[in-house]
């Protein structure tokens, strides 16, 4: 369990920095695409891959929190026990990282839908500009008081 607990928490912090990029990379696109009047294909690449990024994460954020790591629900902070950190992902992050990724996966199948209106290029921006700024609020940085134990990567 040991070996497995290392893995999926490294894998699950080093993804931060690429469901970071992506959202960003998908944000730009779909301003750029909206202000030069292309017509939103229906699907596009890059928001497909933030959003199975995220998916990705949702799914080892999971694990983590029901299953292996001791910050998790297996903490119980709310009978009084565990450490900043352990109250953090549980009252926290995994309902705000929830919202943003329900908010991305909305803002990704509404714009499919909205192909012919060409007004997907404006869902993508917004729903996933909100989604990034609530992943960036929710990341357990080091900087954030309690946390300094939280790795970088
Ligand atoms: C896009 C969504 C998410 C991002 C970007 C994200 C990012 C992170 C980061 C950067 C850490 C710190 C890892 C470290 O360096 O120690 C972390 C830890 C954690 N996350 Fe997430 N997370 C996301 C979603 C979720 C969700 C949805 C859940 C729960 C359902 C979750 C549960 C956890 C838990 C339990 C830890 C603590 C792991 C440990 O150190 O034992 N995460 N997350």
């Amino acid at each position: 369990m040991g070996v497995l607990y290392t893995a999926v928490q490294h894998a699950h912090s080093g993804l931060r920095w690429v469901v970071l990029i992506l959202l960003i990379a998908a944000i730009g696109r779909a301003a750029s695409r909206r202000r030069t009047g292309v017509v939103y294909p229906g699907k596009d690449k890059l928001a497909l891959f933030s959003l199975i990024s995220v998916h990705i994460q949702l799914l080892l954020g999971l694990a983590l929190f029901l299953w292996l790591s001791p910050y998790g629900i297996t903490a119980d902070p709310i009978e009084g026990g565990g450490s900043a950190v352990a109250k953090y992902y549980n009252y926290v992050h995994w309902w705000t990282m929830l919202i943003a990724v329900v908010l991305i996966t909305v803002g990704y199948s509404k714009a499919k839908r909205q192909a012919e209106l060409n007004k997907g290029w404006k869902t993508i921006g917004i729903y996933y500009l909100v989604g990034l700024l609530i992943i960036l609020a929710g990341i357990p940085w080091p900087f954030y008081p309690g946390l300094e134990s939280v790795g970088w990567g």
